[in-house]
């Protein structure tokens, strides 16, 4: 079946692609839950090298601790983003409605998995529209492939994604190396940044731009802002390798030069606390999330106070939520905003503002990627704080 539109044509069904779809999907959330703990990874966030300076006389009561921020010009209650997981299975439906309901209860964002099932074949439209069902009151974000639109998605493609889940922005995945090692990938990107720019100009709802694990750089990020891309989330290295899990799946389907691709690339990408301090010299400009990695409330205080707005995580949700009960789920929370409280008070920072004038220290392997990068004045307005 095909409805015609006015800006476009969309394919509604195309059962083939909809079913190796679905099938891709359902082998993303068991490797990512199954396999990826078995493989050692050399690429670390960068997280570690960054140090706040404690404050033995915080002067605060650590109760009055107020982690409420706004983003896009929404509010939330904590500075946590549920990243883009999934969509367009059973599994999803389950994942999805386990974590838009912790999003609302935590009055927190949440992003969908890539919407292209769903614009495929409309009987996948329900594991995402859930979203919304279950998350009426908070920042909702609807998904898409950026490389979608230099294939065959128009405009039209966009504003049904977002219509689909009631959205409240757009996000535009990068996945080059992803695409490159997925045997049914697309690797044609050319003239995509003034593709995407034209969306994000055309769509009535923000753009928020994202990579899925190997970063952004400040070139890339320039080139958006410039654009008038109003967010980016980082993604960057350091925790979920789609390299990785690309190069199990192409193992599992015998295809050896994927395989070994894979496996070359996978510390692929800018460390996620590179890739937040190069984007955070603009963020007087564009909103960042930072993600990639993110595991506990420590790294998200840190990330905070290097310029991020938010901070997103996606690979231990997404695990809880298709393994685990609503209780892990919640307790994971509740530990994530504890150890984020806890960063604050031993900082003096009542207000998530004033983690951005917390004294701080950049060490090692982070401060010589940002040295090189000539990122040093960046490096020493950090250093010099407090
Ligand atoms: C199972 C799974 C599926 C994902 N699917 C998408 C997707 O459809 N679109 C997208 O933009 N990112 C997707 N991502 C990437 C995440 O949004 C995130 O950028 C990345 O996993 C890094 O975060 P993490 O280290 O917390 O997992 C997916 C991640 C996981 C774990």
């Amino acid at each position: 079946m095909t409805k015609s539109t006015t800006r476009g044509t969309i394919s509604m069904t195309n059962r083939k692609t909809t079913d190796e779809t679905a099938k891709r999907k359902q082998d993303h959330i068991e490797i990512c839950c199954n396999k990826l703990h078995e493989i050692e990874m050399s690429v670390t966030t960068g997280f570690e090298d960054i140090h706040f300076v404690p404050n033995a006389l915080p002067d605060i009561n650590f109760d009055d601790i107020n982690l409420n921020t706004e983003f896009l010009k929404h509010d939330f209650d904590y500075p946590i983003f549920i990243s883009s997981i999934t969509g367009g299975t059973k599994l999803a439906k389950k994942i999805n409605t386990r974590l838009a309901k912790l999003a609302e209860k935590y009055k927190i964002g949440i992003g969908v998995g890539s919407q292209r099932a769903a614009l495929e074949d409309e009987a996948n439209t329900d594991s995402f529209a859930v979203v919304r069902q279950q998350a009426p009151s908070v920042f909702v974000a609807a998904n898409l492939g950026a490389v979608q639109f230099n294939n065959d998605f128009t405009i039209k493609h966009a504003e049904k994604a977002v219509e689909m889940i009631n959205a409240d922005a757009l996000i535009l995945h990068l996945n080059p190396l992803q695409e490159v090692i997925q045997p049914e990938g697309n690797t044609n990107f050319s003239n995509l940044t003034e593709k995407i720019k034209e969306i994000g100009k055309e769509l009535k709802q923000p753009l928020i731009v994202k990579e899925v694990g190997s970063g952004i750089s400040r070139d890339i990020a320039l080139d958006l802002v410039d654009g008038g891309i109003p967010a980016i989330d980082v993604a960057g290295a350091g925790g979920t390798s789609w390299s990785q899990i690309e190069a199990i799946r192409a193992k599992q389907q015998g295809l050896t030069k994927q395989q070994k691709v894979g496996e070359l690339f996978k510390d692929w990408g800018l460390p996620t606390a590179v890739s937040t301090i190069e984007v955070s010299k603009f963020q007087d400009m564009v909103e960042i999330i930072s993600s990639g990695g993110i595991r506990n409330g420590l790294q998200a205080a840190k990330a905070l106070a290097i310029g991020a707005k938010l901070v997103g995580i996606a690979l231990p949700l997404a695990c809880l939520a298709a393994t685990g009960t609503e209780k892990q789920l919640i307790n994971w929370m509740e530990q994530f905003i504890y150890e984020l409280k806890t960063a604050m008070f031993l900082v003096g920072a009542e207000e998530l503002e004033g983690l951005q004038f917390a004294p701080m220290t950049v060490t090692g392997k982070t401060a010589e990627w940002l040295t090189v990068r000539g990122l040093d004045e960046e490096l020493e307005m950090i250093n010099l704080r407090g």
